[in-house]
């Protein structure tokens, strides 16, 4: 008969085992290509003891192809909760260690059982990834597995934080779960994510490319835009979570934290008075605004590799955690193009979903002309930016701080499309288009009739500018609420946001929305 103390003795040798991983040469092979184990990450990532593991002991259920006498406890994944800065989050680690981290059906449902209690009790879904994709000896149990995945991933978006860390290989459909969550980070030259890999490309489209050049952290932070951040090391992709999560509140039903700062609320910057040049054609750095004017000048940009002509980020106001959506004039004069466009209105609808306000600095000239722009559907895409705000119902605050031209006046968080409160600064220009491109077209007969059409030319735009470059019409129509000195900038969005804090706006009920995809 077996005693109390031989099967205590089974549980400890059971959690030792499960520990291992895929066995000491694996693990060293791991270490070697500069990644951790699944087990160290999450201890790079959670509060020190505070992870509790689930299904450490599950193992899959598959006899083909060998697979009857392999089993490593715990299958692959290492999943389970534990607190990040005393908040409960839930996570799963693949472990590369064990079949590749490759997914079998038992190791779905361990995925999958983690992120239903976190739709249960709302808390964050965090994903380390670092797997070889499908279990090929599984095949469309396999398959299965990831759909059900897919399947949570999209239920859960929008209600609970979802963020996917990309440490390793992550290929063919299984890309298809990060893509879905809100944040994807990728670590430098170990991680990559593809549809299909360098060989199948070649096969096909006779293009040679490798792994990291086709699908690396900086092509899919700098031109693909499928990831949001990018981390030299794993460290700092953890940093970057931690980060993330602290600017997000637990689920859609709560708000963000409210962090304390020493930054003074009623703190004014004079240099915010210069910072726009007099010449209406030249670019100023937004950054230099956005910095001056939220706490401590911590600014968390999002993306700023890709569609740098427009800025997104996390910043804090008075301790409430906003999101910053602004033109960069640096970039491409700060026009909205196709990129720019869907980066902006992913954003908007991120912050929207889990009710963090928005603040939109304003600088922008209009929509990016352009065949393949046309072409590209800046149409269709631009409108989803269009959408995303007339959509979100937080509190929306804008700023303009020079341009606001056209069609892009109205999308970016105009009083039309519910924006609570919008404020210029008296370097404000809100028109149809641009004073030289206006005169084009509405005196294009009395400029070459004129003696003089240069001159005639010239003497229309400083008319045009005198009647339409300045916020006052704007303002005189209730169009903008407050013309403000730049330097109040900071103190003005503050005493807005705790106005707002209790806002709440409820659009008509429907099953969904059709935004233009
Ligand atoms: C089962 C796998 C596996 C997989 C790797 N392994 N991928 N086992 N299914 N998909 C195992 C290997 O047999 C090996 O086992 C260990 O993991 C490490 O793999 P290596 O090849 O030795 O490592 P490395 O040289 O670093 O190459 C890593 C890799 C490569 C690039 C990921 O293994 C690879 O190409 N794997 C196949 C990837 C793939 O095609 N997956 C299916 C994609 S389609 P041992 O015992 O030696 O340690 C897909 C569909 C998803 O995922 C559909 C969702 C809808």
């Amino acid at each position: 008969m077996t005693t109390n103390v031989e099967r205590v003795a089974r549980l400890r040798r059971m959690r030792e085992e499960a520990l291992q991983g895929g066995g000491p040469v694996r693990v060293e092979r791991q270490h070697t290509w500069g990644k951790l184990t699944a087990r160290e990450r999450i201890d790079l990532l959670v509060d020190p003891g505070s992870f509790v593991e689930m299904g450490a002991f599950v193992t899959h259920r598959s006899t083909e192809f060998g697979l009857a006498d392999q089993h490593f406890l715990g299958d692959g994944v290492v999943t389970g909760h534990a607190t990040i800065d005393g908040r409960a989050v839930f996570l799963f680690s693949q472990d590369f260690t064990v079949f590749g981290g490759s997914l079998s059906g038992a190791y779905a449902e361990k995925i999958c059982k983690v992120m239903d209690l976190a739709m249960e009790v709302g808390a964050p879904v965090i994903g380390l990834n670092d797997s070889g994709g499908a279990r090929i000896q599984e095949g469309v149990t396999s398959l299965a597995g990831y759909a059900w995945i897919f399947t949570r991933n999209v239920l859960a978006s929008g209600v609970v934080p979802q963020i996917s860390v990309i440490m390793g290989p992550c290929a063919g459909g299984a890309v298809y779960s990060p893509a879905i969550t809100d944040f994807t980070v990728m670590v430098e030259g170990t991680s990559y994510m593809f549809v299909t890999g360098p060989n199948v490309i070649k096969a096909v489209t006779h293009e040679e490319i490798d792994a990291d050049r086709l699908g690396g952290a900086i092509v899919h932070t700098t031109t693909s835009g499928v990831a949001h951040l990018a981390a030299p090391d794993e460290g700092v992709a953890m940093d970057h979570v931690r980060r993330l999560l602290s600017h997000l509140p637990q689920n859609n039903l709560e708000d963000p934290p409210i962090v304390a700062t020493k930054d003074p609320t009623d703190r004014q910057d004079a240099a915010l008075e210069s910072v726009v040049p007099d010449d209406p054609s030249r670019p100023y750095d937004m950054h230099d605004v956005i910095t001056r004017v939220i706490d401590d000048a911590d600014f968390f940009e999002i993306q700023p590799g890709w569609a740098a002509n427009i800025i997104v980020g996390f910043a804090r106001l008075g301790g409430r955690s906003v999101g910053i959506v602004a033109q960069q004039p640096a970039v491409l004069a700060g026009a909205l193009d196709i990129d720019a466009s869907v980066k902006g209105a992913r954003f908007v609808r991120t912050c929207d979903a889990f009710n963090v306000p928005l603040v939109t600095f304003i600088d922008v000239p209009g929509f990016m002309p352009g065949v393949n722009q046309e072409h590209g559907g800046i149409i269709k895409h631009g409108a989803k930016l269009l959408y995303a705000y007339c959509e979100a119902t937080v509190p929306k605050l804008a700023v303009i701080t020079r341009k606001a031209y056209g069609g892009a006046y109205d999308v970016m968080s105009s009083k039309h499309v519910r924006g609570d409160i919008n404020f210029a600064w008296p370097t404000a220009q809100i028109a149809v288009m641009g004073a030289e491109g206006a005169v084009n077209i509405i005196f294009k007969d009395a400029i070459s009739k004129a003696d003089d059409p240069v001159a005639e030319h010239k003497r229309l735009v400083d008319e045009y500018r005198a009647e339409f470059d300045h916020p006052y019409v704007a303002a005189s129509l209730g169009y903008i609420d407050e013309v403000i000195l730049p330097s109040e900038t900071r103190p003005r969005l503050i005493r807005a946001l705790e106005m707002l804090k209790d806002k709440r706006q409820v659009n008509p009920r429907k099953k969904n929305g059709n935004i233009p995809l």
